[in-house]
This record gives C-alpha cells, structure tokens and sequence, in this order.
C-alpha cells in the first residue's frame, strides 16, 4: 500500500508506531527529545514532498518519546508551496500504514484574541477551511472522500492533553483554528472577519493534514503555538521571522506537553 513505510519497516522492523508527530515552524527541536531509532530525510522516501521553508527540516524521525514508539515528520509541506492541499498525503499514509492509531499536528498561529497573548498553547476544538482548498479533491477515492469532520479533533485525545497539560501545570486553552493558504500574512479586515466567524487562531498549516488524517482512519489532535497577534491587532507588522522566534520561546512548554502526550501512549 506504501512504499515509504515499506522502505520505513525494512530498516525499524516489524513493530509500528503508536502515534504520529507533524512539527510546525519553529517546533522541530521536538525531535532531540526523542530517542531516536531511524532517520529518513524526504527525499528518500517515495512522494514526500521537498519541503523548502525555513524552520522545516524534511525529516521522518522514528524514534521512543516517554516510552513510546513515535514518528515525528519534522517538517511539512504547505498548499501554499505548490498549490497541492495533499502534499502531506504519502507522508500521513505512512504514519497509518505503519500502525499509528493518533496523529498530533502542531503549528506556530496567530491569536485573534485579545486574551490569548503570543506564548500561548491551543489545543484545537475545531477548525474552519477559509482557503477553498482541500487535499481530497481529485484524490479520486470514490465515497471515501466524503470525510466526517464532526469531532475530526478527537474529543478524548484533546482531554488527554488537557489532562497532561494540568498535571504538567502548563497553561493550555482550546479554540477553532482558521486556516488561511498564505503565503501572504492576512489583513486586518480578513482577521476581524475570521474572529466573527468564530475563529480563536488563525494560520497556514494543520487543516489539509488534519482532513487527510480522517481519510486515512487516524484519531487527530492539534496544538497552535501563539506566536503573535494577528493582523491589525498591534500597531506592528507581521514576520515569519517572528514566527520562528516567538515558536522557539515556547518549545520547552510544547515539547513537555506532547512528551506527557506520548507517555501515555507508552
Ligand atoms: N497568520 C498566519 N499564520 C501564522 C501567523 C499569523 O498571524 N502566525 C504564525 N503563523
């Protein structure tokens, strides 16, 4: 069915993973926390896409965390590089065909809330597709396509981190996550219209994997690392710069959180 877990399980061996990592800018660091058994640039495995923006590392990283077998994919591809929502679709595959049951996606995001400060964790509750995109168009899967997406952010999965999160005395909130395709930041009007239509974070990333995630049978959760306020929010422009620097700041708190996460999996 994939050819990348078969090259993934020729050199790991026949007992899969438990779960599945995708690290957002900034967050890749997750992957020094992990006992790492395997490594897999991109590039060597089929129909993983290159990914080229700075803060991505293109990476398949297997490996224990907390003692759990995991597979971190260290960087993702974006819609906005190629116009393709599905880039992430062999990567995600993978992660299915190699036995993980849950897949936590992550992402650096910014808040529309005035509340919600950068430094802030997210656990998504849900999310709205602002992009007109979606990764299962023309993926020619017959009725499979049509993907429920009530609960697509598994309700237990999001107890459990919020669980781990209070153990761990971090600070985690929940909110619905706009996914704009970018690569533009948004304007002030697009923000004030996304915070009416009920969105706490908004970014370029998680939607398309989360959808892929639910073709492919996989439990999701998501967490946005607040990097900045959004557009028009301050008087200051917006920078991936400070995407990757503001991510950076929160790595220790994210990493304890999904560590805690993968523990209980162990
Ligand atoms: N908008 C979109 N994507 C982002 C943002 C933002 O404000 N911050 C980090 N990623």
């Amino acid at each position: 069915m994939s050819a990348a877990a078969d090259i993934v399980r020729a050199r790991i061996g026949a007992e899969g993973v438990r779960l599945g990592f995708v690290l957002g800018s900034g967050l890749g660091a997750l992957s020094e926390a992990i006992t790492e058994e395997a490594r897999f640039d991109y590039c060597e495995l089929p129909d993983f896409p290159a990914s080229g923006v700075s803060g991505h590392a293109g990476a398949l990283v297997i490996g224990r965390l907390q003692g759990a077998r995991v597979a971190l994919l260290a960087g993702r591809a974006h819609y906005y590089e190629s116009a393709d929502a599905s880039a992430m679709r062999a990567p995600i595959e993978t992660l299915k065909a190699l036995g993980a049951e849950a897949l936590v996606l992550s992402n650096a995001a910014g808040s529309t809330r005035e509340a919600m400060g950068p430094g802030a964790l997210m656990a998504l509750s849900d999310h709205i597709n602002l992009s007109g995109a979606n990764p299962l168009i023309g993926l020619g899967g017959g009725d499979a396509c049509f993907v429920n997406m009530v609960d697509a952010y598994d309700p237990d999965l999001r107890a459990r981190l919020h669980e781990i999160a209070s153990t761990r005395d971090i600070l985690l909130g929940e909110g619905v996550y706009a996914w704009f395709s970018g690569p533009s930041f948004e304007t002030p009007a697009e923000i004030r219209m996304a915070r009416m239509l009920g969105a706490d974070a908004v970014g370029m990333s998680t939607v398309p994997e989360a959808i892929l995630g639910r073709y492919f049978g996989l439990r999701v959760a998501a967490v946005s690392v607040i990097t900045n306020f959004a557009a028009g929010m301050t008087g200051r422009p917006l920078s991936h710069e400070e995407t990757k620097t503001e991510a950076i700041k929160s790595e220790a708190r994210f990493r304890a959180l999904i560590a805690g996460f993968a523990g209980s999996f162990a």
